[in-house]
């Protein structure tokens, strides 16, 4: 069996959603601190509903398709939605990930989780803070 889906490849050939949102309603950045890959989610939020995401990842070909992946997943879709996105939703919509390199799909879970940590904090909404477990002790997005 290969190493990769054809998904995956697919999405690490032509992934989709790169680039940037100049006005985004929230930005995350997160990274891994083991293998040094960086990932940068935007997203913009209208009425509680994700209309556009955009997505940067200087990374491995697996952070590249999980972020792309990831994208598809929550574009169009309600806030609560994204929320409750997990790495493992992400793996399985690319048709599996191998096991050393499921991390990579843990960076795109943060990523948006960052994101709309953001977009939180920038407009008072108040959230359940236990949502983000990592956010204390990790640092890298504030
Ligand atoms: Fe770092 Fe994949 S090896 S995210």
């Amino acid at each position: 069996m290969a190493l990769y889906s054809e998904k995956v490849m697919d999405h690490f050939r032509n992934p989709r959603n790169v680039g940037v949102i100049e006005d985004a309603s929230g930005v995350g950045e997160v990274g891994n601190a083991v293998c040094g890959d960086i990932m940068k989610i935007y997203l913009k939020i209208d009425n509680d509903i994700i209309t556009d995401v955009k997505f940067e990842t200087f990374g491995c070909g697996s952070a590249i398709a999980s972020s792309s992946m990831a994208t598809e997943l929550i574009k169009g879709r309600p806030v609560s939605e994204a929320m409750a996105l997990t790495n493992k939703a992400v793996a399985q919509a690319l048709d599996g990930l191998p096991p050393h390199k499921l991390h990579c799909s843990v960076l795109a879970e943060e990523g948006i989780k960052a994101a709309l940590k953001d977009y939180f904090d920038k407009n008072n909404i108040p959230y359940d803070k236990s949502q983000f477990p990592d956010c204390d002790s990790c640092g890298h997005c504030h």
